[in-house]
């Protein structure tokens, strides 16, 4: 049924309720972007698996996060349960072929999955000030932590080593108040807290090295199917912010990362952002309008984003329009506010004649949907109502055991297990403060006069040690390959760092 360029989603009705055509998403639209929406229970998750699979079997990779472990099963072989072979007839399709597929699981907290990591330097003051909910002023303290990093050549590795350099930094508030602008004892101490609040959360995980490479998500295998790489979400959404600072720092990457491409056949990597209200709720309209631009960016680096949420109202219009690729699952309508969603809702698709497509929203049976794909020329097409496909991987989580086993074998076991804690802006502090204490101490002995200060662990202007200068080079070569690292030699990075660390700035 699906051919190479399309993915098989379903079968749209007539108004009689019979058979009238299968519906598909074209590949070469599949870096336009798409949108499932739907009450709970609605079919959504069935809907993403399916899209998943199809992109898989195409060789796309595809990066999903599973927010309650059910689409787990993607990694297993499906069984032909009745309810799932009616479906598949209901649809025509036929045969309907059961299928494992490649499945690399990953999770931020290390326990059910590979650990995915990021380093704070990676990470950067916006995104980092999102995660910690910094007040404005608190966000200008910490670009300013970020700009003295860079210039003095500290690595920001994990979260110790921020709070290294804070309490470095309140240690010379003065200084630098003078130099940068307003860095306040009590700011600095907030960020502190925040931090610690962070820590306590199971941050610390996620903050460190060796951190993720791109490259591991966008894996085929050597029958050109593309990887599944499943993010193990429930624990994660806990902090929901930390879920949502998280997917946009990968979106970021992978734009960073990615070369342009520009319209190809079949997108490079799609992915799946479920739960995608998080990452709009309360987030200041800076932030909201990078992400629009990320989004609209992205697409010529053939990634393609999903956003999988329960209203379409979750997302803002902006980026709401340039999601071409449609799956509308129910929605209720008992209260106002929930008539006025179902209408605005309805007032997104291209019409069909043939029904009222918000009292069809209203209707709609679990695993149907209004879909609207982009067709010839990238034009949405007519709305229509469809049935869904069943999937061919298992329907519902798997078993520890066997989540286990597929972990061990996964093409990167064993890459990312160890944490591995390099000198950086921590150890360096520690070294520069014991320095300067030694120093000190030496002077006094020495008894010698004149003026001598000390900024404690920073640009001290005492003694002539060679420790210090070897300590200098470390620095250096941190610093060089932090930057050989976190750069690369892609221009595209340049511009993403643009535009996210353009946000603080622009207020
Ligand atoms: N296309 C389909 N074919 C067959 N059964 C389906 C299909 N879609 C959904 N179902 C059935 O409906 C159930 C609920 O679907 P699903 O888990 O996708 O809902 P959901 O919208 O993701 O819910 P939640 O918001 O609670 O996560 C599935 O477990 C399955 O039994
Ligand atoms: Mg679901």
């Amino acid at each position: 049924m699906a051919d190479d360029t399309s993915i098989f989603i379903g079968a749209s009705r007539k108004p009689d309720d019979s058979y009238q055509r299968a519906e598909e998403l074209l590949l070469r639209y599949g870096n336009r972007h798409g949108l499932i929406t739907g009450a709970t229970g609605t079919g959504k998750t069935v809907s993403l698996q399916v899209l998943a699979e199809g992109f898989s079997n195409a060789g796309v990779p595809v990066f999903c996060a599973d927010i309650k472990g059910d689409l787990s099963g993607i990694a297993l072989m499906g069984e032909a349960k009745d309810f799932l072979v009616k479906r598949a007839e209901q649809v025509k399709l036929d045969p309907y072929q059961f299928q494992e597929f490649p499945v690399i699981f990953w999770d931020l907290f290390g326990e059910q999955g590979h650990p995915i990591r990021a380093t704070i330097s990676e990470m950067g003051p916006l995104l980092m000030s999102r995660l910690m909910n910094l007040s404005e002023a608190q966000e200008g303290v910490m670009n300013i932590a970020f700009r003295i990093a860079d210039e003095e050549g500290l690595l920001l590795l994990d979260l110790k080593d921020l709070q290294a350099l804070l309490a470095n930094i309140a240690d010379r508030a003065d200084q630098l108040s003078a130099r940068y602008g307003n860095v306040t004892k009590p700011s600095v101490g907030a960020i502190q807290r925040t931090l610690l609040v962070l820590e306590q959360q199971g941050a610390a995980n996620f903050f460190g090295e060796p951190a993720l490479r791109i490259a591991d998500l966008i894996r085929t295998t050597r029958d050109g199917r593309g990887a599944v790489s499943v993010l193990a979400a429930d624990k994660l959404m806990m902090n929901p912010r930390l879920y949502a600072t998280f997917l946009l720092w990968l979106m970021s990457e992978l734009f960073e990362e990615l070369p342009e491409v520009g319209d190809l056949d079949q997108p490079k990597l799609v992915f799946f952002f479920d739960e995608a209200h998080l990452l709009f709720e309360d987030a200041p309209k800076v932030l909201v309008d990078r992400v629009e631009q990320v989004v609209r960016l992205i697409r010529s680096k053939g990634v393609g984003v999903y956003f999988v949420t329960q209203n379409p109202l979750d997302i803002p219009e902006k980026v709401l329009a340039q999601l071409g690729n449609r799956v509308q699952h129910a929605l209720r309508a008992y209260t106002p506010r929930e008539q006025q969603a179902v209408r605005t809702a309805a007032e997104t698709f291209r019409p069909n004649p043939d029904f009222d497509c918000a009292t069809a929203i209203t209707q709609l049976a679990t695993g149907e949907a209004l879909v609207s794909m982009l067709e010839d020329k990238g034009v949405p097409a007519m709305v229509q109502r469809t049935l869904i496909r069943p999937p061919s991987s298992r329907l519902g989580p798997i078993t520890p055991d066997e989540r286990r086993k597929i972990i061990s074998e996964s093409p990167v076991a064993g890459q990312y297990d160890q944490a591995v804690d390099r000198e950086s802006a921590f150890e360096i502090l520690q070294k520069k403060t014991k320095e300067a204490q030694d120093a000190e101490a030496q002077a006094q002995q020495a008894g010698s006069g004149g003026s001598r200060w000390t900024i404690p662990g920073f640009d001290d202007v005492l003694g002539t040690s060679g420790r210090r200068s070897s300590n200098r080079q470390t620095v250096a070569e941190a610093a060089i390959k932090s930057v050989v690292r976190s750069v690369g030699s892609s221009v595209g990075r340049a511009i993403v760092r643009g535009i996210l660390g353009s946000l603080a700035r622009g207020r």
